[in-house]
């Protein structure tokens, strides 16, 4: 079985910065890897300012910010990778730079080394095939922060051998204190499987014209005790990607609850995306 020692983070992006944060903060020498200097830059400040923030809210010490810091390595070469037990991939979600990257990190990695991907739409078991160790490829799906939120989807394709499962799943639960949900190699895993088909059923009831959007949001914070409404959820997730992963859901399984509804393609055309722009089912401006 792989013992995991050196990690290799690949994508300093949203999720790819906070992933390499929890994963020095577990005490693991990482290497970031980005595909240009100015990007790799922005990551390592990412990092640091949420390192920062860590320490100013006390829930880091500024010894244990300072140990962090000192096990991550930043550089725009993978080959940075070669003694790396187990790479995390968080590049954007582009088929064609992610099947690239694999064959890529194949090449320079050790050959007992673990690749895992973040992604949250392409079969893992296409990622292993571009690769020659696809038994050695699995998904590890962090939620945004990743710093903060609490549960990892790990995801074996088809051929993942049991014990690089239960490498990653000891790896995500035992050492880096979060859990970690084993789940099959299908669109949505588990939280958007079931996640889509609610954002929609309230974005249609939105449409009906039976309920406004406080009501349902209201609604379901009160009656379920939920944090937020599914329309203020859509918000925040934002608009144009609550219908990018409706659409990979409806193309895995052309079942009627994963199609995107009318007034959410008529709010994307629009521009209406929720928090980031502005204006979704609410208004933030
Ligand atoms: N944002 C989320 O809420 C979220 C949640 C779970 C999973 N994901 C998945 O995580 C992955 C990353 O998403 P994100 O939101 O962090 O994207 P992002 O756009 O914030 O970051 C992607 C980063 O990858 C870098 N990159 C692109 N190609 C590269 C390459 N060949 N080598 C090195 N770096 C490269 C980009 O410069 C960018 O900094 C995607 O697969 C996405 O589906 C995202």
């Amino acid at each position: 079985m792989t013992r995991i020692e050196r990690v290799g983070v690949v994508g300093a992006g949203t999720m790819g910065s906070g992933i390499a944060e929890v994963c020095a903060k577990a005490g693991f020498p990482t290497t970031v890897i980005e595909s240009a200097p100015e990007f790799l830059e922005t990551g390592r400040i990412r990092i640091e300012s949420s390192m920062a923030k860590a320490v100013d809210r006390g829930r880091l010490d500024a010894a244990d910010r300072d140990a962090a810091w000192a096990r991550l390595g930043f550089d725009t070469d993978v080959s940075a990778l070669s003694d790396a037990d187990l790479v995390v991939e968080a590049i954007s979600e582009d088929r064609t730079a992610k099947f690239g990257l694999f064959a890529r990190l194949d090449e320079v990695t050790p050959a007992h080394a673990i690749l895992a991907s973040n992604t949250s739409s392409i079969p893992i078991i296409e990622l292993g095939m571009a690769t020659g160790r696809p038994r050695q490829v699995i998904g590890v799906h962090f939620f945004n922060p990743a710093v903060v939120q609490k549960l990892v989807e790990v995801i074996p394709s088809t051929v993942t051998e049991n014990a690089v499962t239960a490498t990653v799943r000891d790896f995500v639960g035992e050492r880096l204190g979060k859990t970690a949900v084993v789940t099959a190699d299908r669109a949505g895993f588990v939280v958007n499987r079931l996640l889509i088909p609610y954002l929609l059923q309230s974005i249609e009831l939105l449409d009906s014209g039976v309920n406004t959007a406080a009501e349902i949001d209201t609604a379901m914070k009160l009656g379920c005790a939920h944090p937020m409404g599914p329309l203020e959820l859509c918000d925040l997730i934002g608009l144009d990607i609550v219908a990018g992963v409706a659409d990979v859901l409806f193309e895995e399984f052309h079942e009627r609850h994963y199609a995107a509804p009318p007034l959410l393609r008529r709010l994307v055309a629009a521009g209406h995306l929720g928090r980031k722009s502005g204006v979704g089912f609410h208004d933030y401006s």
